[in-house]
């Protein structure tokens, strides 16, 4: 398939990035592990771990992880609450590692299922689901604001959605330091072990383009939820988006900014 060279939204179409997200993730599966551990410094294992920290589940409890790829995210869910975890992506080649560590680690199998799906049509009940939670994913999704509303549909009433998503620094040396890392170093590394050409520019250029194009506070007030705590993770880095499902009800308008002033 021919990859578009700039991801710019305007000149990509939500099925051409449905397309090509799927790809991506779908080629470089094998080495996604090594140079997410690698290319955080390990960092990420903590972000996942501690951005759980308020959430609290039992082992009745049922969690989604969407987007969970090669399912770090949805084991460490796993290993804190013993609870039920449905790991959802649109590339099957990750889901095909998720499983391999659930059969690894030697995990009852029960406990796990697995779907190749999109975010934006979640094929689970309404109010089937504690916690929804997404690692990375949603600047990947080609409608977040359809995801979003799937996920309000698909969670309890108290249920919790959790989502960690890189940012950039506010502090200005920070930002600059960190973004020749970002947009220099890291595609350099990551074309080298991934073999890919596009992932690794892929990866600054949807944070750049999630951070100037994307309201994603707005989306989740305009789907339902409430009580929404942003916060700064690793100056900035990664910023954790937590929110509640406190009743069955929804608002819907369109006008996102007058929506946004009247709740918070
Ligand atoms: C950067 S990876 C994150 C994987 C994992 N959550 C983690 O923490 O390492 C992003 C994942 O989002 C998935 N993805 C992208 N768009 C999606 C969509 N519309 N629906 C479901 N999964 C999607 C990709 O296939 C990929 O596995």
């Amino acid at each position: 398939m021919s990859y578009p060279n700039k991801l710019n939204e305007n000149n990509i179409t939500s099925l051409d990035k449905r397309h090509y997200v799927r790809s991506m993730f779908n080629s470089i599966y094998r080495t996604y592990d090594l140079l997410n551990h690698l290319l955080s410094l390990g960092v990420d294992i903590y972000w996942r771990k501690k951005s759980l920290s308020n959430v609290n589940l039992d082992q009745n409890s049922v969690c989604l992880d969407l987007a969970a790829g090669t399912g770090d995210y949805g084991l460490e869910v796993h290993k804190k609450f013993k609870s039920f975890v449905i790991g959802y992506d649109i590339a099957e080649n990750s889901l095909l590692l998720f499983k391999k560590k659930i059969k690894n680690k030697k995990l009852d199998k029960k406990r796990f299922l697995l779907i190749n799906g999109e975010a934006e049509n979640i094929s689970l009940k309404d109010s089937s689901v504690d916690l929804v939670t997404i690692a990375f994913g949603i600047r990947n999704f080609y409608d977040s604001q359809k995801a979003v509303h799937e996920i309000f549909r698909i969670l309890k009433v108290n249920g919790t959605l959790l989502i960690l998503e890189f940012g950039l620094p506010k502090n200005p040396i920070i930002r600059k330091l960190y973004k020749l890392y970002f947009e220099k170093i890291l595609p350099l590394i990551g074309r080298m072990i991934s073999k890919s050409e596009f992932a690794y520019k892929y990866l600054p250029e949807s944070v750049r383009l999630f951070e100037q194009q994307k309201d994603i506070i707005s989306e989740i007030i305009v789907a339902g939820f409430r009580d929404i705590k942003v916060k700064p993770m690793t100056f900035g880095i990664v910023n954790l988006y937590e929110a509640k499902k406190v009743s069955e009800e929804y608002y819907y308008n369109d006008d996102k900014n007058l929506f946004r002033k009247l709740l918070t």
